[in-house]
């Protein structure tokens, strides 16, 4: 049976909540690889409408088991938060585990990233200021705290308090801020969150092998996007983990070997938060319009999303890198009104052109893109349910992209909730 990894394929957001709430339907495990409460969903199914930042979309189904992975971080705050929204609708949660692996935010890496970023200036990355890159770091540094330590009182006073001593130097010393000295509060506060989530910690190593063994469908949950991967990406306007294919093995503890398909969301145009290059934006009424019809603001932050054209160039780029198999175009519904669409199949620079995503930021900010031109639809799409049923142009459309980046359309879905999707591949 077949493990799949679902990525974001741009740069975040292009609605892989919906996707993955979808797919897990027909899986028996879903995995959320990486990234923490910087990532945000919307899942809306015949249960509700439900924002979703660390538990994986499979929780609606009391049949599929839901594991937040090794390569996760976890603000335990925020994920007792979202169990008791969930518990609230009604919704089980007794099929959801923890890797006892997946590292803990701490209020200093909170603190630190609103002051790295600060210190920034105009450099800044526009993160979502949860903590995700500092805790990252600290894991790097081997200094983290993990969600297994929460469980054994001895084991996280001694690590609190050495780390806290080094963090408080850095707090002091560098960003002239003040020292944390509520140790003891800390301890104390992290500890009721490790006995609250005790019932979900665990090791998920021979959750995941059995189920290997037994070939049941596993799904892993990629987090961000592609082009937001901290090797790949558009460095360093990036999250701090692997997005992509490879890092959702990772992320997940399953072998590369295991993986039969990787599906890449794309939404039908593009869209961007926080900074960095974005070479098929828009500054102008279509871009606004656009991001009012798709309410383009971030689940997690709120922001309003950066809004451009569909990228060619970026998009076959994150397939080729991360083995993308499979298309699903997400939100095409969103372009029913506009008049011309554009699809960039390359950028040029000083008369030369650019078949590929520079890694040099600074190019990428200076590039121009090309384009092809598309008539618009002008026909509501909301109702298709078979390619047949779409208009000729969005056909056509939607047919151009599959062909730019190299991978066959599996799913386009015309509307946010679950029946309103277009099937063109079974996946599982
Ligand atoms: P961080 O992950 O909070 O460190 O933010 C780094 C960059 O990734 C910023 O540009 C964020 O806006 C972006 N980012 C992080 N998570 C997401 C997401 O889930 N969707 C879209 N952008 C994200």
């Amino acid at each position: 049976m077949p493990v799949v990894a679902v990525l974001g394929a741009q740069w975040g957001d292009e609605g892989k909540g919906r996707i993955v709430d979808l797919l897990a339907a027909k899986a028996k495990l879903v995995v959320r690889a990486g990234g923490g409460t910087n990532a945000g969903h919307t899942v809306i199914n015949h249960l509700g409408t439900f924002k979703l930042h660390l538990v994986p979309a499979g929780i609606f189904d009391p049949n599929v088991l839901n594991v937040i992975g090794p390569g996760t971080v976890i603000d335990p705050a925020a994920l007792l938060e979202e169990i008791a929204s969930l518990r609230a609708a009604g919704i089980d949660t007794s099929n959801l585990m923890i890797s006892e692996r997946a590292h803990v935010v701490m209020p200093y890496h909170f603190q630190l990233d609103g002051l790295e970023e600060s210190s920034r200036g105009a450099n800044e990355i526009g993160t979502t200021r949860r903590g995700i890159g500092p805790t990252y770091v600290d894991k790097a540094a081997r200094i983290g705290i993990r969600m297994g330590d929460l469980l054994h009182e001895e084991t996280l006073l001694s690590r609190m308090t050495s780390v806290l001593e080094q963090k408080n130097k850095v707090l002091t010393r560098l960003y002239n801020a003040p020292a944390d000295t509520a140790i003891h509060d800390t301890y104390l506060r992290y500890l009721d969150y490790g006995r609250q989530l005790e019932p979900f910690i665990r090791p998920i190593h021979p959750i995941l092998q059995e189920a290997l063994r037994q070939d049941q469908p596993i799904l892993i949950e990629g987090n961000q996007g592609a082009l937001l991967d901290v090797d790949h990406g558009t460095f360093p306007y990036v999250t701090s983990t692997a997005t992509g294919s490879a890092g959702a093995c990772q992320g997940a503890g399953l072998p590369p070997t295991a993986l039969n398909g990787v599906v890449g969301i794309y939404k039908a145009y593009a869209t961007r938060v926080g900074a960095g290059p974005f070479p098929t934006e828009l500054h102008d009424a279509t871009g606004e319009s656009i991001r009012q019809v798709g309410q383009e603001f971030g689940t997690t932050t709120g922001r309003p999303r950066r809004v451009g054209w569909f990228d060619a160039v970026a998009a076959r780029y994150a397939a080729e890198i991360n083995g993308i198999s499979t298309i699903a175009l997400t939100k095409l519904d969103v372009l029913d009104d506009v008049e011309t669409i554009r699809i960039c199949t390359g950028y040029r620079f000083n008369d030369t052109q650019i078949d590929t995503l520079p890694s040099s930021v600074a190019l990428l900010g200076k590039v121009e893109p090309i384009y092809e031109d598309y008539p618009g639809w002008m026909t509501p799409t909301r109702d298709a349910r078979s390619i047949d049923d779409l208009p000729e142009a969005a056909q056509r459309y939607v047919r151009r992209i599959s062909q730019l980046v190299g991978a066959r359309l599996g799913l386009v879905s015309v509307g946010p909730s679950r029946e309103q999707v277009i099937v063109l591949q079974t996946i599982f």
